[in-house]
């Protein structure tokens, strides 16, 4: 079976204010009726999955046993940190705990904030991909690139990128000249962020290249504590771990990576934009919800959070307006937080 790991660390602060410290944005029900995160949860789940392992801060842990609960699957674990310190350490410590369990089992990491609307396709090309996890390798999953995006990792396969590769290069958050020059060679894809492979394998790799990170997390797993069924990793070996992407601290290093292509539709919702772009702009570049209503704008995405409020924009170009209730409203934080519309450029709202 597959292990996954489901990522829910990051507070999504891009997508202020319906994504908020207090509530991130996996937790919200930003494009259906269920979470992002209840999502991610059911399309790991079922045959050839094991119960997943959620790795989250302690904020979130209600939250997070509360959703799970209300799709009915309960988790192998939940794995808190005392603070966050990025995907590195979060993924080693569920891979140490997991190979003290079941040594050398397969491992899923996903981030609990992508929309991936073919759950079954998805889990196909995750299956197409076990033998190489098998077999010593850290399989990527590649999306088909459609702009210079700078906020991703770039994949480049060995060949065409057509079926399973061995990867000759992964480059996180290019610049934007490199970005476009990989868009334009049509050789790379995007790292979808989430990634196959056996403890034994991802163990060896932080060994190799985060040694001091893979000694500083056994410590914190060594000396964790359970919690009401929580596992609090020990806050002080954490206290001492790099803050650092998997993607900078192993992904960029290693040599034994290969890439899986997946067709089907993908996005992270990492800012308002990509909402607007999942969500299906018209002609006009208009986005709006139910109880929002545009009048002679362009490239606009107006939402209003409940059917009693009303929102109205009118002539507005290049704007994102977001209506909440008061009281989820939370107080702002960071500079994100200047205002409830935002001018954009001209690409649309970003
Ligand atoms: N538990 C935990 N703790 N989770 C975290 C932490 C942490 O400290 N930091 C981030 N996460 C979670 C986020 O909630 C998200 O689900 C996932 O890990 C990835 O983190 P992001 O911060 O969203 O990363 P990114 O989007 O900038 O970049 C990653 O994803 C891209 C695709 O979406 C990279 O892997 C890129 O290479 C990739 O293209
Ligand atoms: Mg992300």
């Amino acid at each position: 079976d597959i292990h996954p790991l489901l990522l829910c660390g990051g507070s999504g602060t891009r997508l202020w204010p319906l994504s908020r410290k207090s509530y991130p944005k996996q937790f919200a029900p930003l494009t259906g009726e269920r979470s992002l995160f209840q999502a991610s949860a059911l399309r790991l789940s079922g045959p050839g999955f094991a119960a997943p392992t959620v790795i989250t801060g302690s904020d979130y842990r209600f939250i997070v046993t509360e959703q799970l609960a209300a799709v009915e699957i309960a988790p192998a674990g939940i794995l808190i940190e005392p603070e966050a310190r990025n995907t590195a350490p979060a993924i080693c410590a569920a891979a140490v705990a997991l190979h003290d369990r079941a040594p050398g089992a397969l491992m899923l990491v996903a981030p609990s904030d992508h929309v991936i609307p073919d759950a079954d396709a998805f889990r196909d090309t995750v299956a197409a991909a076990v033998a190489a996890a098998r077999s010593g390798r850290i399989v990527t999953f590649g999306i088909r690139p459609d702009r210079a995006e700078t906020g991703y990792g770039w994949l480049e396969p060995v060949a065409e990128p057509d079926g399973l590769q061995p990867l000759k290069a992964f480059v996180e958050k290019p610049d934007a000249a490199t970005a476009q020059a990989m868009l334009d060679g049509r050789k790379h894809l995007w790292n979808a962020g989430i990634f196959l492979f056996s403890t034994e394998a991802i163990l060896a790799a932080f060994e190799a290249y985060a040694p001091d990170m893979l000694a500083g997390v056994r410590q914190a797993v060594a000396e964790g504590s359970q919690d009401l069924g929580f596992t609090r990793l020990a806050p002080a070996p954490w206290a001492g771990l790099a803050d650092l992407s998997i993607d900078y601290a192993v992904m960029e290093k290693a040599d034994n990576l290969s890439v899986m292509p997946y067709e089907g539709g993908w996005s992270d919702l990492g800012g308002w934009e990509a909402v607007w772009r999942e969500a299906g702009p018209d002609e006009a570049g208009i986005v709006t919800n139910g109880p929002a209503t545009a009048i002679e704008c362009h490239n606009v995405l107006l939402r209003a959070e409940s059917e009693d409020q009303q929102l109205v924009g009118i002539g507005l170009q290049d704007i994102v307006a977001i209506a909440i209730a008061r009281r989820r409203a939370g107080r702002p934080q960071g500079p994100r937080a200047r205002g409830q519309a935002r001018r954009h450029n001209a690409q649309g709202p970003g």
